[in-house]
């Protein structure tokens, strides 16, 4: 037991074809095909094709019609709640009773509609109607059936925005979501219990919540026209500026950059602030950690960009989970193929062999 890892980290779990963060590279390849080769050429259900059956097309289908009941405005549960629910409503097999290709139309059609049921949820939050199937079967890709469904029209750039941010972070190796959705896999559980338990998991503000707590630095940054003095005060008081630093990269996050050309081409009205928040950043933490990489990670142009598609912060981590369904998607086809129950095992240190007589309390009387 000399082995314990403190939150399994460096422990390798799993071998996977589907991703490949390039650590010293600053790239990021899905099944050998770099991120910024699909970004601008293909779409998102396409880049779900890829990343779930190797190759673009058919990818990801439309979502069927579904009407999900009692949804609250929060996003992440309605998700992961609905998402449980389908599995009955779609009469969902266990994945230790079906092939490989039952699982995949399963993980398809939940992919599809999860993104239906967040547009939903969206809508529900800014108390208004979802807009009709035939209105969102007007839009052409995903993205634009997405924006259709929560606000009944969807503004190009809005589009581009969402569908690049979609491609950005579909997927990216073993995390904290992927883990949960491959061990729920690993069962033979149904696919829609594998991407529910994976929302949960993604529901907590260390995994995806970044987003949002990168925006009030920018608002405080334009207050002030100060982005030196705003970036030394946190470092003097020991503090981490969001949107900086990566567990993984050790170089630019290649995330960060196609986040940032897309937050520019589209004219985001808070670039400027960003990047002089984003130069200040990195000067100052190559001051204050001489020896030590930090660069822009994926948070924080992922920010700027969603912002630019007028998505709210509280919204940011069901959009996360929406560019997720395909990494999961794939992870969850790659664990069925395992065909290996994941069963971990616990150090113990807990009391000694004990008597029951140690605790006092009154037995039930016999
Ligand atoms: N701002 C200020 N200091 C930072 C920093 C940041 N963004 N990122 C790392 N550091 C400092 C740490 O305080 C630590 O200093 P110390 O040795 O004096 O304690 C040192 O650099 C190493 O930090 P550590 O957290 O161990 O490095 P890591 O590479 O494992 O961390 C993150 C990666 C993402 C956890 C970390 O960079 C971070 O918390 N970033 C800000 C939050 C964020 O953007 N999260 C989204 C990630 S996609």
């Amino acid at each position: 037991m000399s082995d314990f890892k403190p939150g399994l980290e460096g422990v390798v779990a799993f071998q996977t074809e589907i991703a490949e963060p390039d650590r010293e590279g600053g790239a990021l390849r899905y099944r050998g095909i770099n991120i910024e080769e699909l970004v601008g050429a293909y779409h998102y259900e396409q880049v779900w094709g890829l990343l779930v059956d190797e190759r673009l097309e058919p990818g990801m289908p439309d979502p069927e019609p579904y009407e999900p009941v009692g949804l609250t405005g929060n996003a992440p549960s309605d998700l992961q709640a609905e998402t449980a629910r389908l599995s009955s409503v779609w009469g969902l097999k266990k994945l230790v009773d079906i092939d490989d290709d039952e699982a995949r139309d399963d993980l398809a059609r939940l992919s599809a509609e999860m993104m239906s049921i967040v547009a939903r949820s969206a809508a529900v939050h800014d108390g208004r109607d979802s807009a009709p199937d035939v209105v969102v079967a007007q839009g052409e890709t995903a993205a634009e059936k997405f924006l259709l469904r929560w606000r009944g029209e969807a503004d190009p750039d809005h589009v581009t925005a969402i569908d690049t941010y979609w491609i950005c972070t579909a997927e990216h190796g073993l995390n904290a979501s992927t883990f949960t959705a491959r061990i729920t896999a690993s069962t033979g559980a149904d696919c829609g219990a594998a991407m529910s338990g994976a929302v949960g998991a993604l529901s907590g503000p260390l995994h995806g919540g970044a987003p949002a707590r990168v925006l009030p630095m920018l608002d405080e940054v334009a207050r002030t026209g100060d982005p030196k003095g705003y970036v030394e005060s946190i470092l003097s008081q020991h503090g981490k500026i969001m949107g900086f630093g990566h567990r993984v990269y050790r170089a630019e996050d290649p995330r960060s950059r196609i986040l940032k050309r897309t937050a520019k081409e589209l004219g985001s009205p808070r670039f400027e602030v960003a990047e002089a928040l984003e130069e200040a950043a990195l000067a100052a933490l190559r001051e204050y950690k001489p020896d030590y990489v930090i660069a822009t990670n994926v948070e924080f142009y992922s920010a700027v960009v969603l912002d630019l598609a007028e998505v709210p912060p509280d919204l940011t981590p069901a959009m996360f989970a929406c560019a997720r369904v395909a990494g999961w998607s794939a992870h969850i086809l790659e664990e069925k193929r395992t065909g290996r129950l994941i069963r971990p095992s616990a150090q113990y240190v807990g009391p000694e062999s004990r008597p029951l007589s140690e605790l006092g309390g009154a037995p039930v009387p016999s």
